[in-house]
């Protein structure tokens, strides 16, 4: 058995589909969390592209192409694909993208910016954790905290990633390739201190920092309480 067989046999042991809703990329799935992060990304989306850290999208895209090596006109998911810079770029470059996000308004920038750059991404409004899509594909990614580490208030951390983790790999046909980007925890661990802990900013245990973020949204700056994990 080779090494990616026994990584499929150990997924499909530990983590059965039976139970999970199966969804449809053409279909609406019902977003009924309530997320903090969903309330956020929706007030920030029209100044999202803004943010300094979205302007290497080409390079990444060509990384993306080395490390993911589909063939052209290959199927790609990308899970919290915000306002799609990858999921287009890759669009651009031949492959076929679906674009799976939470923020109906980050959907909404994707859209437009498709639209622009003359391609076609399907684009799904769906919560990662309970999005498994009837397709198969040859690639997935997850990138810039898209979905993972990113928690509601009464989220389990370990079963929120590993839901998406499950329902990516169940995504992916045999052999598919996975990139994920995620927050570096040792990161963490040096930026907070003792007095963090004790008030409960810090859980060093789960090393997830709960704090009040404040977001730019048009002509305004808002706040929500979010958590997220290292
Ligand atoms: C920082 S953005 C990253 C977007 C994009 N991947 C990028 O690199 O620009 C995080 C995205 O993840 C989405 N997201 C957060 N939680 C999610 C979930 N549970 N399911 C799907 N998308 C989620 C947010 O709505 C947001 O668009």
């Amino acid at each position: 058995m080779t090494l990616v067989e026994r990584c499929e046999a150990f997924f499909a042991k530990r983590f059965p589909r039976a139970g999970i809703p199966v969804f449809d990329d053409t279909e609406e799935v019902p977003v009924t969390r309530g997320s903090s992060w969903r309330e956020s990304f929706d007030g920030h989306a029209p100044l999202y592209m803004g943010n300094t850290f979205t302007r290497n999208t080409i390079a990444e895209v060509d990384f993306l192409l080395e490390e993911l090596d589909v063939a052209q006109g290959g199927r790609i998911l990308d899970i919290g694909c915000g306002t799609g810079r990858h999921a287009i770029e890759l669009a651009k470059r031949g492959s076929q993208v679906v674009g799976v996000d939470l923020s109906a308004e980050m959907l909404t920038e994707a859209r437009k910016a498709a639209a622009k750059a003359g391609v076609v991404v399907q684009w799904v409004h769906a919560d990662a954790t309970r999005f498994v899509s009837r397709d198969a594909f040859d690639a997935a990614i997850c990138l810039c905290e898209g979905a993972f580490s990113l928690l509601d208030i009464d989220d389990d951390p370990m079963e929120h990633d590993l839901a998406i983790l499950r329902n990516i790999h169940s995504a992916l046909k045999s052999g598919g390739s996975f990139v994920l980007t995620t927050l570096n925890r040792y990161a963490k661990i040096r930026q907070f201190t003792q007095e963090d802990v004790e008030s409960g900013r810090f859980d060093p245990l789960t090393l997830i920092e709960t704090y009040t973020m404040e977001y730019d949204s048009p002509g305004d700056k808002k706040k929500v309480l979010v958590r997220e994990r290292g």
